[in-house]
C-alpha cells in the first residue's frame, strides 16, 4: 500500500506557470491509498463512486505509468482517497504519486523521489497540458516548498491553521490556464507586470513564513488574491468567502489553485476557525480547517 498527500498553493499560482515562483503546502490529513495485488483489475472504494469522466482519466494514467516504466499490467489495483477529486487538493498529482509509489514497491523498481517527482510531473501534463510542476513536488517531498522549477524547503517555526471553502465548482486547470495563456499572448506587458507584482509577494511571503509573520502573510494573501482577480480567475464565490473570512477574523484570504471555482484558504487564528468554518458553512457545502505543521521531523506517511 502507498498514500501520498494533498496540497494548497499558497502563494503564486498562475504566475509559476510563466517561470515566477510559487509557495505551496502539503496537506497531510488527506489522502490518496493505492494498492496493488495479483490479478488485472482496477477497483475503487471509498466513500464516493467515480464519474465516467474520472475513471477514464484513472486508466489513462495507470496506462502511462505502467507504458513509461515499461512494465506489463497484470496487477489489481485498489483506491481509496479521502482528498475531493479536482477540488483544489491536488487530487490528480496525489493520485499520480501514489500509484507511482505503490508501482515502485511491488515491483521493487527503487526509484528516487526524484524519479517519483519526475514521472509524476509528466502524468500531469497529460491531464494540465502545461503544468508547473508545483502540485507534483509538494506532494512528493511532503514538505512547505518555495518552487520555481527548482525548489527550496520552507522551514515553518509553528503551525499554520487554515479554513478552507470549497466553491462546489471544479475548477478545469488546463481550460484555465489556456485561456489566461491567451490574454497573456495579446497584452504580454500587462501580464507581464502583473506576475512580476505576485513575484515579489511570493519572495516576501518566504520570509513571513519563516519568521511566522502571521500578519505580513495575511496581507500578502489579500494582495495575491487582489492580483488574482485581475487575471481573471476569481469568482464572486470565491471574493464572498475571502470577504466573509477577513470579517471573521482572518489575517488573509485567497483563492487556491487554478481558481474560477475550487477553494478558498483563509489563514487563521487556531481558536477563530470553528466560528469561520460555522459563518462560511452558511454558503458553503464543504468547509474544513487543515493545520500544517513544521515538517522538519520526519514525514508521517509512510510508503
Ligand atoms: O488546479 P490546481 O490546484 O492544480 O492548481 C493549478 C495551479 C496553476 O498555477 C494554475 C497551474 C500550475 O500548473 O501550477
Amino acid at each position: 500500500m502507498a498514500k501520498a498527500c494533498g496540497k494548497i498553493i499558497l502563494f503564486g499560482e498562475h504566475a509559476v506557470v510563466y517561470n515566477r515562483p510559487g509557495i505551496a503546502l502539503p496537506v497531510l490529513t488527506y489522502f490518496t491509498e493505492i494498492s496493488a495485488y495479483d490479478s488485472k483489475e482496477f477497483s475503487c472504494c471509498g466513500d464516493r463512486v467515480l464519474d465516467d469522466d474520472e475513471k477514464i482519466k484513472l486508466n489513462q494514467l495507470i496506462e502511462f505509468v505502467f507504458s513509461e516504466l515499461k512494465l506489463k499490467n497484470n496487477v489489481h489495483l485498489h483506491l481509496e482517497s479521502s482528498l475531493p477529486i479536482s477540488s483544489g487538493l491536488g487530487s490528480s498529482a496525489s493520485l499520480a504519486i501514489s500509484l507511482i509509489r505503490e508501482v515502485n514497491n511491488y515491483f521493487k523498481l527503487d526509484l528516487s523521489k526524484q524519479e517519483i517527482n519526475e514521472l509524476a510531473f509528466r502524468c500531469e501534463k497529460i491531464f494540465h497540458g502545461n503544468p508547473s510542476g508545483i502540485d507534483n513536488t509538494v506532494i512528493t517531498y511532503e514538505k512547505p516548498i518555495y518552487y520555481n522549477k527548482d525548489f527550496k524547503f520552507i522551514k515553518l517555526k509553528k503551525p499554520l491553521y487554515f479554513v478552507i471553502a470549497n466553491t462546489g465548482k471544479k475548477p478545469d486547470t488546463k481550460t484555465i490556464v489556456s485561456e489566461l495563456k491567451f490574454k497573456y499572448d495579446n497584452d504580454k506587458e500587462k501580464y507581464n507586470q502583473i506576475f512580476q507584482e505576485i513575484e515579489e509577494i511570493t519572495n516576501n511571503a518566504k520570509t513571513a513564513l519563516e519568521n511566522h509573520d502571521l500578519n505580513l502573510i495575511g496581507n500578502l494573501m489579500n494582495k495575491n488574491h487582489k492580483l488574482l482577480q485581475e487575471l481573471g480567475v476569481s469568482s464572486p464565490m470565491l471574493d464572498l468567502f475571502c470577504e466573509i473570512s477577513l470579517q471573521n477574523n482572518a489575517y488573509g484570504a485567497k483563492l487556491s489553485g487554478a481558481g474560477k471555482g475550487g477553494n478558498m484558504i483563509a489563514l487563521v487564528d487556531e481558536k477563530n476557525k470553528d466560528n469561520l468554518i460555522k459563518e462560511l458553512s452558511h454558503i458553503s457545502k464543504e468547509v474544513f480547517s487543515i493545520c500544517v505543521r513544521p515538517t522538519n521531523l520526519n514525514s508521517i506517511l509512510k510508503y
